[in-house]
């Protein structure tokens, strides 16, 4: 029987069965899942994009069991990778179940032997992310996946360093050699940034956090020409705001994780771009369509990531909760904000 965490119609989790049994076609692959990875977006789809009643959550690394007739996967295969978010997305695409379909043509790969089975459930999206910003969004050339061009202009600042998305940008612009690379994190956590790439770390509980980063930019031969906010916090003088204190040339490019509404010079980073972007608002920028020239770099950068996996690119802190009450406690408190510096993945069979 496979056991799935649910996410109803009042986007309440709970645990069940689903008798159907499923079978791949074409490309996909049906895979036992070993791991699910947790992300805000769980539950962030459900609660405000209406992609509920479904089976909840989008990673998973496990053994393919079946293939379909074109699927690149053969049965045994150790694979990782998610499927596509959307309203109408088939049970069997969703993420925390002990029996999933994986398209293997998109998103997903074969696991590279030094990649924990673990640690791939949750590399995807926060990888797809990072390099959608730095790659798509800012045109940062990365010769390591064939994307070739004039050099970067300047500096990054990832505000909210230690995100999972944080962290995969720190590690990207490192192996494309921007500097610097300023973090902001609880400082906690400025030790590891700083061996993953980070040049310098601030604490945002600083009062005059937005003044030490411009002092510390200043004395750089580069300026800071990127900021990636993965945190997008609104209210008086949030994350945004300050980001724009700090990087005040007209050229600079701003990209964030959450919709930026009312900031033209913002652009939405997408963990996926081989499909239209199924939300029901203008998007910042207007970058809602596919790009499969977009989509196959963000593939490329997931291979990058994994087979230099421990070497060029690792996931700090991987916690393993094990059982479906405690994957449901997890899902909620990624969601809410109440876990920090760590990416949750789920052991399966729940
Ligand atoms: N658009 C997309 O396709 C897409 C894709 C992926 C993720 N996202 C979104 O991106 C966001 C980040 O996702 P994630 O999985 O990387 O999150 P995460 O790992 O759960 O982020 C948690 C971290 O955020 C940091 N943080 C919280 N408030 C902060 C602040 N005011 N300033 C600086 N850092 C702060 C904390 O850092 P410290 O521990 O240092 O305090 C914490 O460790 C989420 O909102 C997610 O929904 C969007």
């Amino acid at each position: 029987m496979n056991k799935c965490i649910f996410v109803d119609a009042a986007n309440e989790l709970s645990v069940r069965e689903i008798p159907e049994f499923y079978r791949p076609r074409g490309s996909q692959s049906l895979v036992k899942v070993r791991y699910s990875g947790i992300n805000p977006a769980d539950l962030n789809h459900t609660k405000h994009l209406g992609m509920n009643n479904n089976v909840c959550g989008y990673e998973i690394c496990g053994t393919v069991i079946e293939a379909g007739e074109t699927s690149r996967y053969t049965v045994g295969d150790i694979v990782f990778g998610s499927n596509k978010p959307g309203r109408s997305k088939p049970a069997y695409h969703g993420g925390h179940q002990d029996f999933a379909i994986l398209e293997s043509d998109t998103m997903s790969m074969k696991l590279p032997s030094q990649v924990p089975n673990a640690d791939a459930a949750a590399l995807g999206i926060m990888v797809r992310s990072a390099g959608d910003a730095l790659i798509n969004l800012f045109e940062i050339p990365f010769p390591a996946i064939n994307v070739h061009g004039p050099p970067a202009a300047g500096g990054l600042l990832v505000w909210g360093g230690a995100s999972a998305v944080g962290t995969a940008a720190i590690q990207l612009a490192k192996a494309m050699e921007l500097s610097p690379i300023f973090a902001v994190a609880s400082s906690a956590n400025h030790n590891t940034l700083l061996e993953l790439g980070a040049t310098k770390c601030f604490d945002y509980r600083d009062s005059d956090v937005v003044k030490l980063i411009g002092d510390a930019a200043g004395k750089e031969q580069n300026g800071i020409k990127y900021v990636f906010d993965t945190v997008c916090k609104e209210g008086s003088l949030g994350t945004m705001d300050l980001c724009e204190l700090i990087a005040t040339e007209k050229d600079v490019k701003f990209a964030g994780c959450l919709p930026q509404f009312g900031r033209p010079r913002w652009k939405l980073v997408m963990a996926s771009r081989g499909a239209d972007v199924p939300v029901p608002f203008e998007l910042p920028g207007q970058i809602g369509k596919a790009n499969m020239q977009w989509e196959s770099r963000l593939e490329r950068t997931v291979a990058w990531a994994a087979n230099t996996y421990g070497v060029q690119f690792r996931i700090p802190n991987v916690t393993i909760v094990k059982g479906a009450e405690r994957g449901i406690q997890a899902i909620r408190d990624v969601n809410e904000g109440k876990v920090n510096f760590a990416k949750i993945v789920i052991e399966h069979p729940l």
